[in-house]
């Protein structure tokens, strides 16, 4: 059994804190991809509408089979203080009962709470059991403080805990 990183990262900053918990905790990563033009001025203001609204969209992969994993992270920036909608999408087609769920929200500086309260709400509806959860800002941040940030939380929180 196994834990398995899942997320969504329009800029990359959700892609560096993944990947540092995926080598710290010895998880497997899985990138999901938004396949909207999320690009310029214009989409982002679509964006923040869409997830505001929370609207669904077209991913890949559609759909995760979590069978061979006990521990699942689930990682998201914070759009308009909610969930992106790649996130809000793949977690209606996962099956998390019997599931441990660690829920981490990237923003710019804030509203990650009201992403995280969000994502609970929607994993718990799937059977998840959330057994921790944290917020990251990453506005004006280099990949190094990123780094340095996500593995004190690791420490702090005792991640490596739930590493099987
Ligand atoms: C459409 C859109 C809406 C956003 N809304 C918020 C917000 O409500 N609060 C906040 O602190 N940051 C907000 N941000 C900033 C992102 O959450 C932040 O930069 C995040 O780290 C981006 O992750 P990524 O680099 O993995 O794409 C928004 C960004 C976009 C593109």
């Amino acid at each position: 059994m196994a834990t398995l990183i899942i997320y969504y990262s329009q800029r990359g900053t959700t892609d560096l804190v993944a990947k540092t918990l995926a080598k710290n905790l010895n998880g497997s990563l899985i990138r999901i991809q938004d396949l909207k033009n999320r690009e310029g001025f214009k989409n982002r203001l679509f964006s923040t509408i869409s997830a505001f609204r929370e609207e669904k969209t077209d991913i890949i992969p559609p759909k995760i089979d979590l069978t061979n994993y006990d521990t699942v992270y689930i990682g998201s920036p914070t759009w308009a203080g909610n969930p992106t909608p790649a996130i809000l999408t793949i977690i209606d087609r996962c099956n998390f009962t019997g599931k441990d769920v660690v829920l981490f929200a990237t923003m710019d500086s804030n509203r990650g709470d009201t992403n995280i309260n969000r994502l609970e709400e929607k994993v718990k509806m799937r059977g998840a059991r959330v057994i921790e959860s944290f917020t990251i800002a990453t506005k004006n941040k280099s990949a190094e403080q990123l780094v340095n940030d996500t593995e004190a939380i690791i420490e702090m929180k005792d991640l490596k805990m739930y590493k099987r």
